[in-house]
């Protein structure tokens, strides 16, 4: 396993977890899927009907949930929740629940631990401003937000499900408005990382940019 990590950050449906995979494919790296676990701890707060307003009502409950991963599956508290969360309920009451400070604390340190071996491929939102702000390499994917709606529309669209691209389009302006707008650890990007604006580009462009860069610094 390399021994240096990789931090990817950037909005919603930018296409960071695809990215992330086929670069760990091809660096024998563990890819963390960082949206994921705040994506569990919704479902998880919204099953159990938690009052998120009441700070020692959701300690407890943050202290019931176990987040693991086993290949591209994601298991909560030993459930195999993949599909569950990514329904798009679910993606906004992750944006919504990632701004309180406890549910932060939690799966920060949970992903610092994680990382803190190295040869670990982290994407989400603060990865290179907060959890992992000495990774060796930083990257700040970005692409406008037609761009977003448009990818999510057409992967609906080919996997047989029924999508309007103006509902899908303002789900993406909406969570990135809650997500760059948050008093704690906010999206934006961090001053030492390399931005992409990948609207333009293939997936395999992204990558060979990405490769680029990982030779050249590590
Ligand atoms: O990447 P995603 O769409 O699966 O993430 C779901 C939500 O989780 C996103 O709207 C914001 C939040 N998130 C976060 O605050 N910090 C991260 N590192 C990853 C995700």
């Amino acid at each position: 396993m390399p021994k240096f990590n990789i931090a990817i950050d950037g909005p919603s449906g930018v296409g960071k977890s695809t990215i992330a995979n086929i670069l760990a494919d091809h660096y024998h790296m563990i890819h963390l899927d960082t949206g994921a676990m705040y994506r569990c701890v919704a479902f998880y707060l919204i099953q159990n009907q938690v009052d998120i307003q009441n700070e020692q009502e959701l300690q407890e409950a943050l202290n019931c949930i176990d987040i693991h991963f086993d290949g591209d599956k994601v298991f909560l508290n030993n459930q195999d929740v993949s599909s569950q969360i990514r329904l798009n309920e679910i993606s906004m009451a992750a944006s919504k629940i990632s701004a309180l400070p406890l549910v932060r604390n939690k799966l920060v340190s949970l992903q610092q631990d994680i990382a803190s071996q190295k040869g670990f491929i982290l994407d989400g939102r603060d990865i290179c401003t907060v959890v992992l702000p000495n990774a060796e390499v930083k990257i700040y994917m970005d692409a406008s937000s037609k761009a977003r709606a448009q990818r999510r529309y057409d992967e609906y669209i080919s996997k047989g499900i029924d999508a309007d691209y103006e509902v899908i389009f303002q789900d993406i302006v909406a969570r990135d408005y809650q997500d760059s707008h948050r008093e704690h650890s906010p999206l934006k990007v961090a001053d030492d990382a390399v931005v992409i604006d990948t609207s333009d580009m293939t997936i395999s462009e992204v990558v060979e940019t990405i490769e680029n860069i990982i030779e050249d610094i590590v």
